[in-house]
């Protein structure tokens, strides 16, 4: 009987307590697994003090108040000599409502309330899984975002070049999931982020994620950005193999460049294949011989690594050395006189002369060659000399070469 009429008194002292906290409440938040100590208001510093704490949290079923004596509460809450209260490592559990009513020397009393919440500051997020390279035009896994042993829950947010990346519904999606430790109570969080990239854009997005925890004025950690690049799709054999000069004919001594053109991004890595054996060269798309020797000579290829795809081959180009008359060096030399446009000219006019010569010479060869045709019965006599020749022109070269370094 007597301890209902007690807490018919609470109730009335509470409801007007209630009402001074909506005013003179104080918002304290306490980091998990460290003390808080909470001030009682207006209370001397000295016993004797007349002053009553009690609490209101995840501990207790109701109202909770303090004997000043001690007593099994200790561990959680106790009144300390100069009428603080200490909470001597804060758990997730003694978030809730704290006050104190005390009364000075004077008789004055003074009500402090205090609204305690938790917090655990997680681990950097993380981003795991992490894309290389995304595809255009389909949706792509980006990354998990994970957040680990923060209380309250907080949130996962993405970024793209800086700027927020919500989920639309259509070229951005992002499944998240919460989970809780049984036994802590912390959480973790993550995020998985979907995206479709458009097929004409960044080719290197930087995507990030930052968590924010549930609390006012705390600050967003921020995950370390990916990098991945956007893969443009590439169709099987488009590797080109372009020559300088054209046809892969070349004087000795004469230089010859290889480029490889493979569309891609990012740019594929280049090797270069020679006779069907790769060059122990590094990656390049381009293959320079500077002054090609007759072991210079052969069927090049270059191959194009990518990070998504099979290797590519290009078609192979066969590169040869060829003779050339004396008129072209000699063209060659007035061009390099220096003297402008004289030069010019008279290289113009060396080279009419040089085409005049060549068509001569072919429409001379394609009669020889119909008189040929005509008189198949000594053709063939005619054709095995030539092959003579020609055999003995072959010797000659490498000869002339091995014995030149
Ligand atoms: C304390 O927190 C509550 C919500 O948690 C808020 O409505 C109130 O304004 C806060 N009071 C102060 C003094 O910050
Ligand atoms: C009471 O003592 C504790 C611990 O020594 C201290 O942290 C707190 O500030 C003191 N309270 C007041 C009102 O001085």
């Amino acid at each position: 009987m007597a301890a209902r009429a007690a807490a018919g008194t609470w109730v009335l002292v509470l409801s007007l307590w209630g009402a001074a906290a909506a005013v003179g409440g104080q918002n304290v938040t306490a980091r998990i697994g460290k003390p808080l100590v909470l001030n009682c208001k207006g209370a001397p510093k000295k016993p004797p003090q007349q002053l009553e704490w009690k609490l209101n949290t995840g501990r207790t079923e109701a109202w909770k108040v303090l004997s000043p004596q001690g007593g099994p509460w200790d561990s959680v809450a106790r009144v300390l000599p100069n009428g603080s209260l200490l909470l001597p490592a804060v758990g997730i559990q003694d978030e809730g409502t704290f006050r104190c009513r005390a009364r000075n020397r004077h008789g004055k009393e003074t009500k402090s309330t205090y609204r305690v919440g938790v917090y655990q500051i997680p681990g950097k997020p993380e981003i795991v899984d992490p894309a290389s390279g995304l595809i255009p035009g389909v949706p792509n896994k980006v990354g998990t975002c994970v957040s680990e042993g923060g209380y309250p829950a907080g949130t996962l947010s993405w970024h793209l070049d800086g700027k927020p990346l919500e989920p639309d519904g259509k070229g951005v999606a992002v499944q998240e999931q919460t989970r809780r430790h049984p036994e802590t109570g912390l959480f973790t969080l993550q995020s998985e982020l979907t995206v479709t990239p458009a097929r004409v854009g960044a080719t290197r997005p930087t995507f990030s994620c930052s968590f924010s925890p549930g609390l006012p004025r705390s600050k967003a950690l921020h995950a370390a950005p990916i990098q991945p690049s956007v893969w443009e799709p590439v169709p099987l054999g488009n590797v080109q193999l372009v020559v300088e000069p054209a046809g892969g004919t070349v004087a000795p001594g004469g230089s010859v460049t290889l480029t490889c053109e493979a569309p891609a991004q990012p740019t594929p890595e280049i090797h270069w294949v020679k006779d069907g054996a790769r060059l122990s060269l590094p990656p390049s798309p381009v293959l320079l011989l500077p002054e090609v020797r007759p072991q210079d000579q052969g069927t090049y290829s270059c191959v194009a690594m990518h990070p998504s795809h099979e290797p590519q081959e290009s078609p192979a180009v066969s590169i040869s050395i060829v003779e050339t008359d004396e008129e072209g060096q000699a063209a060659g030399s007035v061009g390099g006189s220096g003297l402008g446009t004289l030069a010019l000219a008279l290289g113009t006019l060396a080279g009419l002369g040089i085409a005049a010569l060549l068509t001569g010479v072919i429409v001379w060869r394609r009669r020889q060659h119909q008189g040929k045709e005509r008189k198949v019965p000594e053709s063939q006599e005619e054709q095995e000399e030539r092959a003579g020749l020609n055999q003995s022109e072959v010797p000659e070269t490498a000869g002339s070469s091995t014995g030149g370094p």
